[in-house]
């Protein structure tokens, strides 16, 4: 089975002329904003309890931005390419009172696109209140219907069930189509991948697979724990017959594929075994301000001291114009032995 995407250009298209561009000539079209550091799960690959344990220090309320401090930054990135931003944390549901914010967001001119990454604890009781807010749809995050194999992943004994009854909640709101993520550790969960691909073939929902990523510095990341996305694709392949799609848009982080009987489609996010730099257009704001340029960087900028530091818009948006034009980030290219134990920020600051 080829790759759909292969045939396609990979090299960035000549920028058009205003738009704002790397040095890499990508565009700035994604911004992800962390709403928080906190969350409720302890999930082994991102928030391990020997490192988020009792005695960690969290951001202080006065550390994180407002809401009206976010929807002012998001603004300002609308007005400069930005045309689609995620919601994410550690688990933004955790947030108080995030329709609010949402509802700030969707307000925004220029924006086509509002989503939420949640580990989907809280979504059966928030599901509707984020829908009236006027967010479109929504990505939960479940690594397996088995519940002893996702308890011993979230490590705070949390029932598949209750996940399950927020995807259902998502639905029956109207936040369609709901997306689950699961990320594969081999050894741990990857026994799991066909159950979780039937299931959500069956109910017309799109599950995409994340290859363990090194983020950070705290998960104890080896190569050895990744399953490449191909082996994952061939495994589902060899059960239900897969034919690959082309993406909706440069920059989709998933690779997508179809079921070859029409029954609905998958995806695999291979940041390790097939990096996407060349057109990644995402940037990442992290609860307190901090905007990253990568995934994998090193050190945020601190917006929060402009936005706080009595600056114009216009003052905010040369800031960013000049940060962006400057990034030449691509670390999952230049990926290797010696990598992982570069200082990196942590996956639960900037939300994935
Ligand atoms: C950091 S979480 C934040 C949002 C929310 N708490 C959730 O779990 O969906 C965003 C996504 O990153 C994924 N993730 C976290 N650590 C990861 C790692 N080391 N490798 C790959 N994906 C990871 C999670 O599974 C989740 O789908
Ligand atoms: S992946 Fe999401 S749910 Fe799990 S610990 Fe990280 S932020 Fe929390």
């Amino acid at each position: 089975m080829s790759d759909g995407r292969r045939t396609r250009a990979r090299r960035p298209a000549a920028a058009d002329p205003g738009v704002l561009t790397d040095t890499l000539r990508r565009p700035l079209h994604d911004l992800r904003i962390s709403v928080t550091d906190r969350c409720n799960f302890r999930c082994t690959y991102c928030m391990p309890k020997e490192v988020f344990g009792r005695g960690f220090e969290f951001l202080a309320r006065s550390e994180i931005l407002t809401f009206e401090e976010t929807t002012r930054l998001a603004r300002i990135f609308v007005a400069n390419g930005v045309r689609k931003l995620r919601i994410t944390g550690g688990e933004p549901l955790v947030r108080k009172d995030v329709e609010q914010l949402i509802a700030m967001l969707a307000g925004i001119e220029g924006l086509e696109d509002l989503t939420v990454t949640t580990n989907g604890s809280l979504l059966k009781r928030k599901a509707r209140a984020l829908k009236q807010a006027g967010l479109k749809r929504i990505t939960v995050s479940l690594d397996s219907l088995d519940n002893g194999v996702f308890k011993s992943m979230n490590d705070v004994d949390f029932p598949v069930e209750r996940v399950l009854e927020g995807i259902e909640a998502a639905e029956q709101a109207g936040l369609s189509p709901v997306k689950v993520n699961m990320v594969v550790k081999r050894g741990i969960n990857d026994h799991t991948v066909l159950q979780m691909a039937r299931y959500f073939r069956e109910r017309g929902q799109i599950l995409r697979f994340i290859e363990f990523m090194d983020v950070g510095n705290a998960n104890g990341w080896r190569l050895d724990d990744v399953v490449p996305a191909g082996e994952i694709i061939a495994r589902i392949n060899a059960e239900m017959p897969l034919e690959p799609a082309y993406p909706n848009y440069r920059g989709e982080v998933a690779r997508r594929y179809r079921y070859k009987d029409g029954s609905g489609e998958i995806g695999v996010i291979a940041s390790v075994t097939q990096p996407f730099c060349g057109d990644c257009t995402r940037a990442r704001l992290s609860a307190d301000g901090r905007l990253y340029t990568c995934l994998f960087a090193t050190k945020g900028h601190d917006l929060r001291a402009i936005l706080r530091g009595g600056r114009t818009d216009a003052q905010i948006a040369e800031s960013l114009r000049s940060l962006w034009g400057r990034r030449d980030d691509r670390y999952s290219e230049l990926r290797s032995s010696a990598t992982p134990d570069l200082p990196k920020v942590e996956m639960s600051r900037i939300g994935g």
